[in-house]
């Protein structure tokens, strides 16, 4: 049987016996097919188009498009099996960049090539940097890209459920992908500068699962509760001859990216007792209570804050509804989109900034009820009572870590460090009016820590890694939200939305 699958102005060919999902011939042949729910049928981001041939139309097709759209050849790719030869249009999949997009962050790069430089990597599940810098920072030369895992689910618990039948070895191979395609732009870019830098390796920061992937341990006790990692050390791999380290765990969902996070703020030399809060499809909050014990812990947030599980939510990328505001008197929305564009979706920090306004404006009920099931905002694109139910779980599960954190901890933090570049593009006013963050705390967002701490991490001497690890070992104070008995009446509670 043979499948033809045209994307992005490409055509491959498929040739394969039938009887699989379509969904699962697009991904062996290495096609970017965004599976957000992993093949689940539930998040209807893997859609195509039947150009020739026959797909049937499934029950879960019948929710996912209306009727013009089945008549047009709209199918799930995750739920169609091809018995014959069909060609199909695969949309969407132009999120998943093949080349890296690099970023020099200093007029002048020759100016340090004679200077002691390291490499380092944030590996996130979603978006990976590796970087040259100078070492003990800052950061010289970035390269971003897409983590090529995305089309194997859009959060870690997919993945490791991908992982639990197909094994490890399909999202070490893509990891190894993207960071050397990351690797290959900066060596392209700077020549001189990669070979100083990369002498010692590279230094990569990434949650459990990431480190667990990249260095292709077993993930069989991460995948089920309690989510413990195979290992929790420091590791070590190789991607073509080149030494690549992954940050030691704090535990299965507090991983080397937390670890990184805390370096970043003792770098700051802030006052203790502080906290830590890395939002994200698993929400890690750390809190160092100023009396040598570092409390933390991690909440199942989910997809929403990156756009996932919202009918019309999306990465951060050109179009997305980025900032809204609402004017109740006029009763008129006003939208900033990433990049200028034509609103073509909403993403994490629009979808803030639109419940917090709505909140505000009365158009949602502080308990997240929408009239209608839906709120009408510009062109097709509109916010469901879905997405509002999806959002209050993710919030809440976050605000929830961090409420019950300071209670174990035994003291309220001095100010709230908000990793990642996700929170960079918060509206503080915004997170305060949904009630994400616990109330009379100031907070501030520190940008990529991950990237900072990998950095600081990479420009250790073996000693000095060996120390910080054993410090970390006498401090690390795990608090298993889902084992509390209070967690489950606090997240009720923090369902609701707050009022600024
Ligand atoms: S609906 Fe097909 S992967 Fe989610």
């Amino acid at each position: 049987m043979k499948i033809r699958v045209s994307c992005r102005g490409e055509i491959t060919e498929i040739q394969q016996p039938a009887g699989a999902r379509l969904l699962d011939y697009l991904q062996g042949a290495g096609i970017p097919v965004n599976a957000a729910c992993g093949g689940n049928g539930t998040c209807h981001k893997c859609r195509v188009k039947v150009e020739e041939g026959f797909l049937g139309v499934t029950s879960v097709d019948q929710l996912a498009f209306r009727e013009g759209e089945l008549k047009n050849g709209w199918r799930l790719s995750c739920q169609s099996r091809p018995k014959t030869n069909v060609s199909v249009f695969l949309p969407g999949a132009e999120s998943v960049r093949s080349k890296p997009r690099v970023i020099p962050l200093v007029a002048d790069l020759s100016a340090f090539e004679n200077e002691a430089l390291v490499l380092a990597c944030d590996l996130g599940s979603t978006g990976v940097v590796v970087a040259i810098a100078h070492k003990g920072g800052p950061v010289l030369l970035e390269a971003h890209l897409l983590n090529k895992q995305v089309p194997y689910g859009a959060d870690v618990m997919t993945r490791l459920h991908f992982a639990q039948t197909k094994g490890v070895e399909p999202l070490r191979k893509v990891a190894f992908d993207t960071i050397r395609s990351c690797v290959k732009a900066l060596r392209e870019t700077a020549p001189k500068l990669y070979d100083r830098a990369a002498e010692g390796g590279v230094f990569c920061a990434g949650n459990s699962a990431m480190a667990s992937f990249l260095n292709g341990w077993n993930i069989e006790t991460l995948a089920v509760s309690p989510f413990q990692p195979a290992l929790r050390d420091a590791g070590e791999t190789s991607i073509d001859g080149l030494s690549a380290h992954t940050l030691p765990l704090l535990a299965g969902f507090v991983g080397g990216d937390t670890v990184a996070g805390i370096l970043a703020i003792e770098k700051r030399g802030v006052e203790e007792p502080w906290m830590l809060v890395d939002i994200g499809t698993n929400t890690e909050v750390v809190i160092n209570n100023g009396k040598g014990e570092l409390w933390f812990s991690s909440a199942p947030a989910g997809p929403a804050f990156e756009g996932g599980n919202i009918n019309q939510g999306m990465r951060a990328e050109s179009g997305a509804i980025s900032v809204a505001r609402y004017d109740a008197g006029k009763k008129h929305w006003d939208f900033e989109t990433i990049g200028g564009d034509i609103p073509r979706g909403i993403c994490g920090s629009g979808l803030i900034d639109l419940l917090a306004e709505s909140v505000k404006g009365g158009l949602i009920t502080p308990d997240g009820f929408v009239e209608g099931g839906r709120l009408d905002l510009v062109g097709d694109i509109a916010l469901l009572a879905d997405d509002v139910r999806e959002f209050q779980l993710a919030k809440s599960a976050t605000r929830t870590a961090a409420d019950l954190l300071i209670q174990r901890a035994g003291v309220k933090p001095r100010r709230i460090y908000l990793a990642g570049t996700f929170a960079q593009h918060l509206r503080l006013d915004s997170v305060a009016g949904v009630g994400l963050l616990p109330e009379g705390i100031p907070a501030e967002a520190i940008g990529n820590a991950s990237l900072e701490g990998a950095v600081l991490y990479a420009s250790m001497s073996v000693a000095e890694r060996a120390t910080f690890i054993a410090r970390l070992e006498k401090m690390r104070r795990p608090v298993e939200l889902a084992l509390q008995d209070d967690f489950q009446d606090a997240f009720v509670k923090n369902l609701d939305f707050k009022i600024i």
